[in-house]
């Protein structure tokens, strides 16, 4: 199994009518602060050789991240397709028929002239969903959008029928310090007021070089934690109001 394989399995609902929800995941791990309110959650497979074991819940979206293997070069491209199409079919091989699978951050790594070789990997494997990179490289939420509406751009390009699930993270991309709260809180409502979306993951707090001992202490009182709940809270109208979007609860 080749060691660059990461996996992430993403809890949520493979329901018709992904189009009329709005699902919140909560990829973190970080120490004592499950997110909570209505997010959903998910599993994180290390391995590729361990996905029958953690696809603990059954039908449920697999993620599946490989940064060494984008579409950025033509003299890979139909290397890199055989390869994800080859590990996709495997993956599809021991989850239940229909679940959904997509790649974690290909499509902002794929350039114009390869768009085919992602429908070639979309059509080997058509329960597909995109998971772009929606991280956060400066304080400036301008930037940030922009670069979220670039790669929904590309998205819609390649194929503007699938679910779009960006992946945020409450810490900078760079320094890995937390991102203040108010920059937070606008991406959070960039991302439910963008049509173009079908809800977002939240990540962090997965490996110690991201979040290492003294970052996992303050992780739970760190703005962003109050502020994503207070959001799911108005989102989903858990103890108040009507919700403005469906989709919490995937547990039920
Ligand atoms: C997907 O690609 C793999 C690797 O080439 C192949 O074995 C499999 O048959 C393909 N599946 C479909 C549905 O095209
Ligand atoms: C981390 O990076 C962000 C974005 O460049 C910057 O605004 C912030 O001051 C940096 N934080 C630390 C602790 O270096
Ligand atoms: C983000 O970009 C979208 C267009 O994709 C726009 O409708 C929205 O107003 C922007 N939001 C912010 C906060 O800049
Ligand atoms: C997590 O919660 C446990 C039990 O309340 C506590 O003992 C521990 O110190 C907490 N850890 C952190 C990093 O806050
Ligand atoms: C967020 O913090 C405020 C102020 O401390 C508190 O009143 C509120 O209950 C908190 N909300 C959640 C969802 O924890």
């Amino acid at each position: 199994m080749p060691s660059f394989m990461r996996l992430m399995a993403v809890a949520a609902a493979v329901r018709s009518g992904f189009a009329s929800t709005f699902h919140v995941f909560d990829n973190t791990a970080y120490t004592n602060t499950s997110i909570g309110y209505g997010s959903s959650n998910i599993n994180w497979i290390p391995a590729y050789a361990i996905v029958l074991e953690w696809n603990v819940y059954p039908s449920y979206p697999l993620v599946l991240d490989c940064e060494d293997l984008y579409f950025t070069s033509t003299s890979t491209a139909d290397l890199y397709l055989e390869i994800m199409s080859t590990l996709q079919t495997w993956a599809a091989d021991v989850i239940p028929e229909g679940q959904i699978i997509g790649w974690y951050g290909l499509s902002g790594n794929t350039i114009s002239s390869l768009y085919d070789h992602y429908r070639s990997l979309i059509s080997n494997y058509t329960n597909h969903a995109f998971f772009p990179s929606a991280y956060t490289f400066s304080d400036s939420i301008s930037t940030w959008n922009k670069s979220l509406t670039s790669v929904v751009n590309v998205i819609n390009t390649i194929d503007n029928t699938l679910p779009i699930w960006p992946y945020t993270w409450p810490q900078y991309h760079g320094n890995y310090s937390f991102i203040p709260g108010d920059l937070w809180q606008r991406e959070l409502e960039a991302l439910a007021s963008n049509s173009n979306l079908d809800g977002f993951v939240v990540w962090g707090g997965k490996n110690h070089v991201v979040c290492d001992d003294a970052c996992q202490s303050i992780a739970g009182d760190e703005p962003w934690l109050n502020i994503t709940r207070e959001y799911l809270n108005t989102l989903y109208g858990i103890y108040s109001g009507a919700a403005q979007k469906s989709g919490s609860q995937l547990f039920n």
